[in-house]
């Protein structure tokens, strides 16, 4: 049994887009390498201002967390699969290495930091509409049986904390939607806990950053 005080935590930040002037967007476009400025340049504007405002978030929080100068923080990102710049970020700071991971949701993104270990990080708004059927899809049978007996009231937050743990799971992974959330089973539902699945095991946690939001993160242990 693991005491959650003992669990490691990634360092989490969540920031709605309104809150953009807290970021430094016109610091943060100027230091992206060539593939990030033309993927922001071949971007809609919406998607653009979306990566930019991630990107800016992504900064601060690895700054923050291992206190350091944001020019010092080297971010790039390539695609396995086109080889363009998306994908899992990749953050380089004084010669290592620091896990990152990223989410957008309707009008905000999130963000983890963990200094030793993988991470995955989803954030999900509460909208009854975007999770219509998600059950179908991204539960396996326990877990929607389980989820069926739920009273109402409960049912939306513990099919978004579901979904947004398996995505976590997948990004700290490194495979996204590769792998089908249907295959990857949580065990229990108290956070923060350990489970296994995958052929690993994870530290599963939903903070609580804003209401009418869900934000959960996985760490990958070794
Ligand atoms: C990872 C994935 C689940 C994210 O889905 P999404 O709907 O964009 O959801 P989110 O907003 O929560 O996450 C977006 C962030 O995930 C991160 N991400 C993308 N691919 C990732 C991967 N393979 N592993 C970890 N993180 C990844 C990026 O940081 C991205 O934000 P950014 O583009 O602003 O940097 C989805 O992109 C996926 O399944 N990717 C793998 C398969 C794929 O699409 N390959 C591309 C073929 S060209």
């Amino acid at each position: 049994m693991h005491r959650a005080d003992r669990l490691p935590q990634p360092t989490v930040r969540f920031l709605r887009w309104a809150s953009a002037a807290e970021l430094d967007l016109v610091g943060t476009a100027a230091r992206l390498d060539a593939p990030a400025r033309q993927r922001l340049d071949a971007s809609p504007e919406s998607a653009a201002r979306r990566f930019l405002f991630g990107r800016a978030l992504l900064v601060r929080t690895v700054a923050e967390t291992i206190g350091t100068d944001p020019e010092r923080i080297e971010v790039t990102a390539v695609c396995p699969d086109c080889g363009l710049a998306h994908g899992r970020p990749r953050v380089r700071t004084g010669g290592r290495t620091i896990h990152v991971s990223l989410s957008h949701t309707a009008d905000a993104s999130a963000v983890a930091v963990s200094i030793e270990h993988p991470v995955g990080v989803d954030v999900e708004r509460l909208d009854a509409a975007r999770f219509a059927g998600v059950e179908d899809v991204a539960l396996t049978p326990a877990e929607r049986e389980r989820w069926q007996r739920l009273p109402d009231r409960r049912r939306l937050r513990a099919l978004a904390e579901r979904w947004t743990a398996k995505e976590a799971v997948t990004k700290a992974l490194g495979t996204g939607l590769t792998t089908d959330p249907a295959t990857i089973d949580l065990g229990q539902d108290a956070a923060p806990h350990v489970t296994e699945t995958a052929g690993h095991r994870f530290v599963i946690d939903h903070p609580e950053p804003a209401p009418g939001f869900v934000v959960t993160t996985a760490l990958l242990l070794p």
